[in-house]
């Protein structure tokens, strides 16, 4: 596998992942119309501006590039705003996947790697989360990616020689310890950056959303992985295809998880700022706790995390952060 495509390159985790294939040596296109992502996150390769609706120029550039594999990330990610705007959601995730699944198989093309998410499972009753836990999204952005994935699993099925691997995310945070690359969102929802960005005094208080879940503080658990650490699992991903191991579906994350307040402890420390914290209602759709269970990524692929440690992860991200005007 010397070729790779990539669409959503020009993202958050797209971008970390376009230059970990470059530090492999692989040559890399990307394929990203810049409507959240950045031209200069792309460090390595070349870049399209394009989008997935355009099937045309979708198809010219696969076809023109025949890449021995597709990793796509191309879609939008903010939960809320999925639940405000579903169709959204369903016609740039799932049915823009649909696109880029048939151009594929009209190019006779394999091997994809493709971007999913932890909020395939909704609410778990159970954690650590395997991969045989049942898919019970609970807002269109997680029902999005999961059928995405179904189209992928049931072409897979259909298509002798077609293999995919899908990768559920857990909560992606931190960024390039070069500080090339990082989050960089009109608008700052997640956990991490948004503690960052109090930091620095774009807000006057961080809320915790909740404090009355039932885990041991009261508030809610996350598994936060170093979007480095991802972008190897895809490496290792990648391996896997071209090993000839077929298809599969692998969690990604550390495998232990930490509270919101935890996380402030840390975003204090690591900034020296004792930023303003709040305690306010649950925010909707959140679960209380989701952790990873990632045995069967190590198995498969022998991925083992760097970087777990979250005084790492929000040291990262807070260089990153700093820099940004
Ligand atoms: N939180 C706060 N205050 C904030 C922001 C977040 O208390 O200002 C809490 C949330 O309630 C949650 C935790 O911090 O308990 C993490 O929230 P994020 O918004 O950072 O991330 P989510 O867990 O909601 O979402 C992540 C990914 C989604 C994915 C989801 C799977 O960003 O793409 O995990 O559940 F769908």
């Amino acid at each position: 596998m010397k070729k790779i495509f990539v669409t959503g390159g020009a993202g958050y985790i797209g971008s970390h992942v376009v230059k970990a294939l470059g530090e492999r040596g692989l040559e890399v296109l990307t394929y990203d119309n810049l409507s959240t992502g950045h031209a200069e996150a792309v460090l390595h390769g070349q870049l399209v501006t394009g989008d997935l609706a355009d099937r045309a120029l979708l198809r010219k550039t696969l076809s023109e590039y025949h890449p021995d594999a597709v990793i796509h990330f191309a879609a939008h990610i903010e939960v809320a705003e999925s639940v405000a705007n579903p169709l959204k959601y369903y016609r740039n995730n799932t049915l823009n996947a649909l696109n880029l699944w048939e151009v594929l198989r009209e190019l006779r093309l394999s091997n994809v790697i493709f971007s999913s998410t932890a909020a395939v499972y909704g609410i778990p009753q159970d954690n650590p989360v395997t991969e045989e836990t049942a898919l019970a999204p609970i807002n269109p952005y997680g029902a999005s990616k999961m059928m995405s994935e179904r189209l992928l699993a049931d072409l897979a099925a259909a298509e002798k020689g077609f293999d995919y691997v899908a990768l559920r995310y857990f909560n992606v945070a931190g960024a390039d310890p070069q500080g090339r690359i990082g989050q960089k969102y009109r608008n700052a929802t997640h956990l991490i950056t948004r503690a960052l960005k109090t930091a620095k005094g774009e807000y006057d208080r961080l809320q915790i959303f909740g404090t009355d879940y039932a885990t041991p503080d009261g508030i809610c658990i996350r598994d936060y992985i170093h979007v480095d650490d991802l972008a190897a699992a895809h490496l290792a991903a990648l391996d896997h295809l071209a090993g000839g191991c077929g298809s599969d579906i692998f969690n990604c994350g550390y495998g232990h998880g930490y509270s919101v307040r935890e996380v402030v402890d840390v975003a204090r420390r690591v900034t020296g700022v004792d930023f303003c914290v709040e305690e306010a209602p649950r925010r909707a759709g959140d679960p209380p706790a989701l952790v990873a269970d990632s045995g069967r990524l190590r198995a498969a692929t022998g991925w083992k995390p760097r970087h777990d440690d979250l005084e790492f992860i929000v040291r990262t991200a807070w260089e990153w952060e700093r820099q940004l005007a």
